[in-house]
């Protein structure tokens, strides 16, 4: 069965690849590549024996997205990555952000619906949710007006697939993930942030390898246990996987709603410094960092209610937060020694 999977060779569709490979789906992808690395294709041949199909070429291009359609019409299913993802970055370039995320769905929606193609997972986040007033947060809070232009593509597009299903035969799955960190068993493939990056777990972990001098810890006055803030880390393999089952429930047609939106989470919430501490814990080594101020537009504590994804799809995140720091911390040991 043939699945596409944009946005591929990145972090999260990486992962996502080898998983469906795994499992005896045929994937192609397509990518861009303006925020990922070819090398990430022989990754994934070495790890599943299976040099996905690949197609280079941006899904705003409305024609080139309309003819890649007309040769594939027999996809099955849509895992649709491919999206910027910076917050910063897209407050100062918001038009960037809704050209990339929102032409490129629209395309692929167009595409689905002329090819009779049916089901789409996306790729959304509990960005949607803001600061939510009770935790652990359900599929049911209200979705809250973004903070960022990034935040806004997501609720945005959540929008336009929910009018979409509504008029077509086309079903929609919204995954929302919590914050995924981590990287492969194999540390074959991982997360390759391009320049200095945004995220907590790549920016421990390359301050710990010497790229980066000292970790900034983001605020100690919030209202949590020890003042940091609170997230819900989910390892890339455990979000991977529900990917797979997201796609089967599609295919055997289990949906009970022609749009359906689930947490992807662990349902555990641990501040910055337990992360810090479980990295220092699992690595044997002190991390360089100093409490600074808050960063604009983080929220306090967010972490996920995650019964309907497990009672709903059967799936449960299973690695803890140490397995999580030290697999990400033997991937940057890895690019360390690719050098
Ligand atoms: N943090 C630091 N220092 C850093 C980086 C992060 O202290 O150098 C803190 C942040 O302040 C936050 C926590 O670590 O409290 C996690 O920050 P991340 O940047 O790793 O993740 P966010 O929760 O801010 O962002 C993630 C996704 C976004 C998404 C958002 C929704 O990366 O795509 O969740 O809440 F929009």
């Amino acid at each position: 069965m043939k699945i596409l999977v944009t946005g591929g060779v990145g972090y999260i569709g990486s992962h996502t690849v080898v998983e469906l490979q795994q499992k005896g789906y045929e994937v192609i992808i397509v990518d861009n590549l303006s925020n990922s690395n070819i090398g990430v294709l022989d990754a994934i041949a070495e790890i599943t024996d299976i040099k996905p199909a690949f197609e280079e070429f941006d899904l705003v291009d409305k024609n080139l997205t309309e003819d890649f359609f007309k040769r594939h019409s027999d996809i099955k299913g849509i895992i649709h990555f491919a999206a910027y993802k910076a917050v910063g970055e897209s407050v100062a370039e918001p038009l960037m952000y809704y050209r990339n995320n929102l032409y490129s769905l629209v395309n692929i929606l167009q595409g689905m619906k002329d090819n009779n193609i049916e089901n789409l997972v996306f790729s959304s986040s509990c960005t949607v949710y803001g600061q939510p007033e009770e935790l652990p947060v359900t599929e049911n809070a209200p979705v809250q007006k973004a903070e960022s232009p990034y935040g806004n593509t997501k609720q945005i597009s959540e929008e336009v697939i929910l009018d979409t299903v509504k008029s077509t035969d086309i079903k929609g799955i919204a995954l929302r993930y919590f914050n995924p960190i981590g990287a492969h068993e194999s540390a074959i493939i991982g997360e390759l942030p391009l320049g200095i990056p945004n995220n907590l777990m790549p920016f421990i972990t390359q301050t710990a390898i010497g790229i980066r001098e000292q970790l900034s810890v983001f605020g100690d006055d919030y209202n949590t246990p020890d003042g940091t803030a609170i997230r819900d880390y989910i390892h890339v393999v455990d979000l991977a996987k529900a990917h797979v089952i997201a796609v089967e429930r599609m295919v055997n047609k289990k949906m009970k709603k022609s749009f359906e939106y689930f947490n992807l989470g662990t349902g555990n919430g641990y501040s910055v410094l337990e992360v810090i501490k479980s990295f220092e814990r699992v690595t044997e080594q002190k991390l360089n960092y100093k409490i600074v101020g808050r960063r604009a537009g983080d929220v306090e504590q967010v972490w996920a209610d995650t019964n309907f994804a497990n009672d709903e799809l059967g799936w449960k995140a299973e690695q803890s937060l140490d397995k999580m720091t030290l697999s990400a911390w033997k991937w940057e040991q890895k690019l360390a020694s690719n050098k």
